[in-house]
């Protein structure tokens, strides 16, 4: 008799089975989905906009827990799209590494394929470009965000460290290292929040200043950049065996375990004012993954009980099931103040991160992070 955790699984499955062919019948990558309505690609930049990743890996999770042709048919027709888009450089960012590890990245573990191989380290290129010798990755491309670094970096910092182990070349591991070592001197607060945005001088590498980003105010806590902070250096100690990094993580799993609404559901901001009701259920499903990671890193199966918290109440509250939208996961928000991106709605990096919490707890995870 399967648990609710299988059962879930399974009907996420046979969900983005019958979905999956609507997204090549439309020849995008799925971003989000109304109800009533067909996949919707990316809001911004076309197929370079961050999140197109988390479909093909999406896809490859599905593969994983079926070997199912289909699902690694449509993988790679997303995956083909973004590597096309190696050549629109003005576009792509810092956020090489979720839309790479996920897609190509995924593909060479699961099939071994070379050129994916290839395509992931021309991607761990790119991220190593990015790198500003005064201490930080560079994160976006806008002329004035020379010095910006951001939390969300902190998972693209898997990308450099799987292109030293898979080359023998230490390089892309000395950068994410420099990288994750500057984010914990001046991300981290002392009540074990993140900031979103840190601006840096960028030839002398010295702080200038916070900026407020996708959160609610300068100094409030986004409750998704928790989040990459919270498994992002879960995964930096998972690369390094670094203490400090699983420290940081234990101090970030704290504040947003405390912070946990009673139906298990995250406010897109822990500051949020109480009168508003923001939910990002996104944040909550990437926390999952994280402390399913943080329970065995540090051997506290606390982390665990509280990622279940987590999972029951998106189960609870905010899967649809239905025909009625492609997607399933609910009352996720893309940003605290920008609408255009999607607010209260299916997304499919929610998608993403419900499946792969899912399958860590079933075991079908192949583990596409380290
Ligand atoms: N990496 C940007 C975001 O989480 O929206």
């Amino acid at each position: 008799m399967p648990n609710r955790y299988e059962d879930a699984l399974h009907r996420a499955i046979d969900k983005f089975r019958r979905t999956s062919a609507l997204a090549a019948q439309a020849g995008v990558i799925p971003y989000k989905s109304e109800p009533g309505g067909p996949w919707i690609g990316s809001p911004y930049d076309g197929n370079s906009w961050w999140t197109g990743g988390f479909w093909p890996g999406l896809m490859w999770q599905c593969y994983a827990a079926t070997r199912e042709e289909a699902f690694l048919r449509e993988a790679r027709r997303a995956q083909r799209l973004l590597t096309d888009e190696f050549r629109a450089f003005r576009y792509l960012n810092h956020d090489v590494g979720f839309m790479y590890l996920l897609s190509c990245g995924a593909d060479y573990r699961l099939t071994g394929d070379r050129q994916a191989r290839e395509d992931t380290l021309h991607a761990a290129s790119l991220l190593m470009g990015r790198f500003n010798p005064a201490g930080f990755i560079r994160a976006w491309n806008e002329p004035e965000r020379t010095g910006y670094a951001i939390i969300d970096c902190m998972m693209n910092l898997s990308l450099l460290f799987w292109a030293s182990r898979e080359t023998h070349d230490p390089r892309f591991a000395k950068v994410a290292r420099i990288h994750a070592d500057t984010t914990l001197r001046e991300f981290l607060r002392p009540d074990g929040s993140v900031s979103h945005i840190i601006e840096f001088d960028p030839d002398t590498g010295a702080r200038v200043r916070e900026w407020p980003g996708q959160g609610y105010a300068l100094g409030s806590q986004w409750s998704r950049g928790q989040a990459w902070g919270l498994y992002g250096f879960t995964l930096a100690f998972r690369n390094t065996g670094d203490r400090r990094y699983l420290d940081a993580a234990c101090a970030i799993a704290d504040n947003f375990v405390r912070h946990i609404r009673p139906d298990g559901l995250t406010d897109c901001d822990f500051c949020q004012p109480p009168t508003e009701e923001r939910i990002d259920n996104l944040a909550g499903a990437i926390a999952a993954c994280g402390l399913i990671e943080l329970a065995d890193a540090a051997e506290t199966p606390a982390w665990r009980d509280a990622a279940l918290r987590l999972l029951d109440g998106l189960l609870a509250h905010c899967c649809d099931w239905t025909e009625a939208r492609c997607g399933v996961l609910t009352m996720c928000t893309a940003s605290y103040h920008d609408d255009g991106a999607g607010r209260h709605t299916n997304l499919t990096y929610g998608d993403y991160f419900l499946v792969e919490a899912l399958a860590r707890l079933c075991g079908t995870d192949p583990g596409l992070w380290i």
